[in-house]
């Protein structure tokens, strides 16, 4: 069962989506495209944002299904699926609250999910990793990209060492590949987002994390 009240959560990043968020680059970032030949559907999208990553996995032909937990996000991501007339199943969908489904996904895709959790209290994490863990069929793949460190001078951005992101996913999972990726930022800064400014790169890590098989080796 559930046991996360994600409230805050929500609050904040409906903030966000009232103006440009800077991570709103409109397509996805360099490393998912560059793995993409081998990812395989169907897909799972956590905390998708409008939607420019798994419109990208869709015009690939996968199935696709994303979720995020502000509405105005999900809206904005049906209107662009409708645009460009993709199938892609959009749904305001707290993470955590997939530890009560039934949905079963061969690849999960997180582009800066993770990295909200990325704070002292260990519980936020733990509850991410169970609840995927829950949906990814064994032998799965999770891609994940998710802040490098603490940007120097950011009061608002976090971000996980090395040890920090493996012990994350040190039980049942296998890391594939691990390499640092500088993302793309939106640059038009506003007061708003004046972080930012103390933040110009945004140091991240991309792995790729498998989920092992089953204990009787399927
Ligand atoms: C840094 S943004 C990345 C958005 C998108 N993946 C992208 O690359 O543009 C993090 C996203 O996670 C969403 N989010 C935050 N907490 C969430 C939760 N508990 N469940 C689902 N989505 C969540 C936010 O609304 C936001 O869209």
């Amino acid at each position: 069962m559930n046991m996360i009240d994600s409230t805050a959560y929500k609050e904040e990043f409906t903030e966000h989506y009232e103006g440009s968020p800077v991570w709103e680059i409109g397509k996805p970032q360099a490393p998912f495209m560059e793995i993409a030949d081998a990812v395989q559907g169907p897909i799972l999208d956590v905390g998708c944002g409008t939607g420019s990553l798994a419109l990208f996995f869709a015009e690939k032909g996968h199935a696709v299904t994303g979720i995020d937990i502000v509405d105005a996000a999900i809206e904005r991501a049906r209107e662009k699926a409708a645009g460009k007339k993709l199938d892609v199943t959009f749904l305001v969908k707290d993470v955590f609250t997939l530890i009560d489904s039934d949905w079963r996904f061969p690849s999960i895709i997180d582009c800066g999910l993770f990295h909200v959790f990325a704070n002292d209290d260990l519980k936020w994490q733990r509850h991410y990793v169970k609840a995927l863990e829950h949906v990814i069929e064994p032998n799965g793949t999770l891609y994940l990209m998710a802040a490098k460190d603490k940007p120097e001078g950011s009061a608002a951005l976090s971000g996980y060492s090395l040890d920090a992101l493996q012990n994350a996913f040190a039980e049942g999972w296998e890391f594939e590949s691990i390499k640092e990726f500088v993302a793309e930022v939106r640059l038009n800064i506003s007061p708003e987002t004046a972080m930012r400014r103390a933040a110009p790169e945004w140091t991240t890590w991309f792995a790729v994390i498998k989920r092992k098989g089953l204990a009787d080796g399927s």
